[in-house]
């Protein structure tokens, strides 16, 4: 497979620590629940959880999409829910990356019906190319415009999830 290096595990760092510091000073005395949206996100939620200086909740989401074709014909189900109660709970919902957006908006539908105190987005990488639905993300690591990114969480086929740099396919 020919990919080219995108995002260095260094940047990565660098970047995951300021969106840390960031999410520590706006959720100051606060017990945010942190949920996962499965399985794309493992390394990114673990290294971010690493580095927040708050007391925080793990939990984590499975969403399946089905349905090929234009975005509007594609539909999201929650193949896991979170364990964790979230009612009356600031919840901090963690993506690897959101491209249509369509996976999360379902995943905030569900949870706000669990009756957090709040909902906020915390993504890794926002796709720019698609700008179908798109959702505001309130901390955002990298907007990528362009190709098929793998590594540090990101699949193809299932593989190049544990590749600790991030590259694009070419
Ligand atoms: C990826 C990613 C998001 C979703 C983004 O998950 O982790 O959940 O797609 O796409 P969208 O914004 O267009 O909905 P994927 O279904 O590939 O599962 P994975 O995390 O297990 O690889």
């Amino acid at each position: 497979m020919d990919k080219k290096l995108l995002i260095s595990s260094e940047t990565i760092k660098k970047r995951v620590n300021e969106l840390a510091t960031q999410i520590s000073l706006d959720y100051e005395g606060r017990n945010p629940v942190l949920i996962g949206v499965l399985k794309g996100v493992v390394f990114f939620l673990a290294d971010l959880a690493r580095e927040l200086n708050i007391p925080v909740e793990i939990d984590f989401v499975r969403a399946a999409s089905y349905g090929a074709g234009t975005t509007s014909s594609r539909n999201v189900r929650l193949t896991k829910d979170i364990e964790n109660s979230v009612h009356g709970k600031p919840v901090i919902l963690v993506e690897d990356i959101v491209d249509t957006g369509l996976t999360l908006t379902h995943i905030i539908q569900e949870i706000e019906k669990k009756g957090p105190e709040s909902v906020k987005i915390c993504a890794l990488i926002e796709k720019l190319e698609i700008e179908d639905i798109k959702i505001p993300i309130d901390y955002c690591g990298f907007r990528i415009k362009e190709g098929f990114i793998i590594g540090y969480g990101l699949d193809f086929d299932e593989k190049y999830r544990n590749l600790p740099d991030l590259y694009v396919l070419r």
